[in-house]
């Protein structure tokens, strides 16, 4: 895959005007465009009709996590938006997966629509074994925890997992190499890892086999974020 098909802009932002000023700027250099819970909440289904309109694809952020009938219905309404790829969290369990990606590829075939990819949220980048195992209980290690639910989520037919740069080399040897895995927490050496813990380069990313980086602040808020796409991916280029 060409780097440009690999790296994901997190439009972290809630106005949706300032949103397609993003989209429109950076043009031909971005393909993918992720719209998450900020944006989606302030500005709804429209946004994402807009990047389309800019022949951009979409992976909608939402992770989803509530009973399965909940998330099955939520999750068919994302791939009538046309999205390219949506998340839900493999910690609401292999039925929630399973039915999921079941009643989504049930309603495309029916309606000729394109299969969304559906990923799988593993351990959120900002959370550390120390967090883990003190405040959610979770005692058998972060790899472990990584590797179970990535094991879930392929068992329940999704097509990869949202996991940190640390754990891909892990995945893939346990799950596949076509089991595919987008890696957030994406801090290029210029950057603080702000809120994120367990964080990766974007070069260093890409070595260990990640098919897709999502990067929002250290490209948002840098004085150039051309220059800064264009450094990345020189980076991802050498790796
Ligand atoms: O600004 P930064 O590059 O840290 O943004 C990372 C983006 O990836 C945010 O939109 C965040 O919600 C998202 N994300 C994450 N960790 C996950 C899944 C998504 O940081 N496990």
């Amino acid at each position: 895959m060409p780097w440009k098909e690999k790296l994901i802009i997190a439009l972290d932002v809630s106005d949706p005007d300032y949103a397609l000023e993003l989209v429109d700027k950076f043009g031909d250099q971005i393909e993918i465009y992720k719209v998450g819970l900020e944006l989606y909440t302030s500005a709804g289904p429209k946004i994402i009709e807009e990047i389309h309109k800019r022949k951009k694809r979409v992976f909608l952020d939402l992770k989803f996590h509530d009973i399965p009938n909940t998330v099955l219905k939520a999750s068919v309404a994302a791939a009538r938006l046309g999205v390219f790829m949506f998340n839900v969290h493999a910690s609401g369990g292999l039925d929630m997966m399973k039915r999921c990606r079941e009643a989504v590829t049930e309603v495309c075939l029916k309606e000729n629509l394109r299969r969304p990819r559906i990923f799988g949220i593993t351990v959120l980048t900002s959370l550390s074994e120390e967090i883990l195992k003190q405040e959610l209980g979770i005692q058998h290690g972060l790899n472990a925890h990584v590797r179970h639910l990535s094991g879930l989520a392929l068992k329940a037919g999704l097509d990869g997992v949202v996991a940190s740069g640390h754990e891909v080399s892990k995945i893939k040897h346990h799950c596949g190499e076509s089991f595919l895995i987008i890696t957030p927490g994406i801090r290029p050496s210029w950057q603080p890892p702000d809120d994120q813990m367990r964080t990766m380069t974007p070069k260093q990313a890409i070595k260990e086999g990640a098919d897709y980086i999502v990067m929002g602040r250290s490209i948002l808020n840098h004085t150039d974020p051309l220059k800064a796409i264009e450094l990345i991916s020189v980076e991802m280029l050498t790796a």
